[in-house]
């Protein structure tokens, strides 16, 4: 059931927008209090007052109408939902929700979100291969926002293959999945790292690396999802945080190691965090000048190991470790000694070598390695990776839990 459960539907402009009317009907019997948008495209393929009739509410058009904004803002229009819904998502919603346009009242509410977002693809099938089109619905996986469909068939336009949305019932599953997977981890706290560190040289330069934080943060979104209590310790990156997520930003591995210890107690920590191996010993408080006494000589000493940390705590370890292994050879093998020698409970293998584009990249083809098993996936989103691996960790806990 979804009793009390508080969706926002967005309708745009496609001949599916029949269909939105019927699933208003179906969230609505099973206990959901439907609120929704009609863009102006959409009101060419359903009236607004049809969609009222079913969701027994008025129904919201205008980013500028007076009355509309009077009623209810589009920030609190979009704040007042447990889940966003857009149905049909037309080739063109998805570009302005990709490139976070703003230009009426369903593409505002969508940006002024801090909610989850589900959208159901429907549009015409070279409109959907479209390159532009795959790259808007990877930036949008990437955003964290699920999807479902579109499906194969016939369209209204006469062709066929994949378009189509997905069907009434199907997108009422995916509503109730998503309600009842963001129970799991309920309770539960989520320690996460991620990013780089940077580590000074002196008040102007410091080492770094190539590390983007997208794993992490993806990952400490998916816990979040799924009901999680989940700090993010990251390391300077140009991302922004994800929604509903604690957020420590930290520059140095010393500070990272600080600010993890002061988040326990927590039931499972994610090191995805590229924790420079290296600091130079005693930054220089003053900008080294060029030139004076010859080159400078960096005296490097090792940082501490967070994982390494965390994993071995006497008390207050978290129940479940989980470390990252990027190789670039050997994933399996190099992947298995790390998690013995770091003592934590799984390792995430990945190979980064610079043909596969994994090192700041969205797609990922990892091995989740624990002390038994050795778990092959195929090559995903990064979104899509944090995501199944939530739902892992879900299952581990709930499993010790038990
Ligand atoms: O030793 P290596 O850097 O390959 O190990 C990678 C794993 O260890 C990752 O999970 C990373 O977050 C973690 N790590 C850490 N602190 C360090 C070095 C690595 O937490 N100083």
């Amino acid at each position: 059931m979804l009793t009390g459960k508080r969706i926002l539907l967005v309708i745009g402009g496609g001949i599916a927008a029949y269909k939105s009317l019927e699933l208003i009907r179906r969230l609505a019997q099973r206990g959901a209090k439907v609120r929704a948008i009609v863009t102006k495209a959409g009101t060419e393929f359903v009236t607004p007052l049809s969609v009222a009739s079913l969701s027994g509410d008025k129904v919201y058009q205008d980013l500028f109408s007076l009355t509309d904004e009077a009623d209810m803002g589009h920030i609190q229009l979009s704040r007042d939902a447990d889940l966003l819904v857009v149905a049909p998502a037309t080739a063109d919603l998805m570009a302005k929700m990709a490139s976070g346009r703003a230009d009426d009242l369903a593409s505002t509410a969508l940006l002024a979100t801090d909610k989850p977002v589900l959208i159901a693809p429907a549009m015409n099938v070279r409109m959907w291969l479209h390159a532009a089109t795959q790259r808007n619905l990877a930036q949008l996986k990437a955003d964290g926002v699920t999807t479902i469909g579109p499906n194969d068939g016939d369209m209204a336009c006469g062709e066929f293959g994949p378009g189509r949305m997905a069907e009434p019932a199907e997108i009422l599953a995916s509503v109730e999945a998503h309600f009842s997977r963001s129970q799991e981890l309920k309770g539960l706290h989520a320690l996460v790292t991620a990013g780089p560190t940077h580590e000074p040289i002196d008040p102007v330069r410091y080492i770094a690396n190539r590390s983007s934080g997208k794993q992490g943060y993806a990952i400490a979104g998916a816990l979040a999802d799924l009901g999680a209590t989940t700090t993010l310790v990251s390391g300077p990156t140009n991302l922004a945080a994800p929604r509903g997520v604690k957020f420590v930003k930290v520059e140095t591995a010393h500070q990272m190691l600080a600010a993890c210890e002061s988040a326990l107690p927590a039931d499972v920590a994610v090191c995805a965090a590229a924790v420079a191996d290296w600091r130079v010993d005693h930054a220089a408080n003053q900008k080294i000048k060029k030139g004076a006494g010859g080159l400078p000589a960096l005296n490097l000493v090792e940082n501490p190991d967070i994982l390494a940390t965390l994993s071995s705590r006497a008390s207050g370890r978290p129940r479940l470790v989980v470390g990252f292994a990027a190789e670039t050879e050997k994933v399996i093998e190099h992947a298995k000694a790390k998690r013995a020698k770091k003592g934590c409970d799984w390792i995430v293998a990945n190979d980064v070598s610079p043909e596969t584009g994994v090192m700041g990249g969205d797609d990922n083809t990892v091995h989740i390695i624990s002390a038994s098993t050795t778990d092959t996936w195929p090559k995903l989103a990064k979104g899509e990776v944090a995501h199944r691996l939530a739902a892992k960790i879900a299952a581990h806990l709930k499993g010790a839990r038990a």
